[in-house]
């Protein structure tokens, strides 16, 4: 994903290297269902921790330290009022099997909890869980999501 986003950029390679690339991107999200499209800004230090079902649109913004848990769905809302997608801050870590879906934004340092399904914006260091997800404390996401630019 990385190396296929880094091809596209750049004019010498987007014609050759790059279309060589997104096949075997494409490859790899049919053999480990992880579809990240390469076009998604995603910062440094992301963390998918386990195979399976993780679904980002390519129009999601996401920023550093960010970890992704197995069943994730990261899309977009067709709610006229929310259509598009989210924008998620740094060191955010989104438990197993939730959803988040629209034009929403989720602070930085937040936990989205096990199958957890959030469409409205999330605060900082806020922990969200449930269907719909409420805001349960304001911890941060410490023990969740690591600094990996350490
Ligand atoms: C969201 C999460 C981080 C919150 O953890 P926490 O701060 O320790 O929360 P607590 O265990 O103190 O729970 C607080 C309340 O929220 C509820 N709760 C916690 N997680 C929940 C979840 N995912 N969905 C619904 N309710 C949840 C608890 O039942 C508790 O309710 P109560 O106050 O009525 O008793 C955690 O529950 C979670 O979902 N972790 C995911 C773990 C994980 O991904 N592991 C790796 C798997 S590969």
């Amino acid at each position: 994903m990385r190396v296929c986003a880094y091809l596209r950029q750049h004019n010498l390679f987007k014609y050759f290297l790059f279309p060589v690339a997104t096949i075997i991107l494409w490859h790899y999200r049919d053999k480990y269902g992880i579809d990240i499209p390469s076009s998604t800004t995603i910062g440094t230090g992301l963390y998918i921790g386990h195979f399976g079902e993780i679904i980002v649109h390519p129009n999601t913004i996401i920023g550093d330290n960010f970890t992704i848990g197995q069943g994730v769905t990261i899309g977009v809302a067709f709610n006229p009022e929310r259509m598009g997608t989210p924008t998620i801050g740094d060191n955010v870590y989104i438990g197993p099997g939730a959803k988040v879906f629209g034009k929403i934004t989720i602070g930085n340092n937040v936990q989205v909890g096990a199958n957890c399904v959030v469409t409205k914006d999330i605060p900082d260091n806020a922990v969200v869980v449930g269907v719909p997800g409420r805001i349960i404390k304001y911890r941060g996401s410490e023990n969740y999501s690591v600094d990996r630019q350490l």
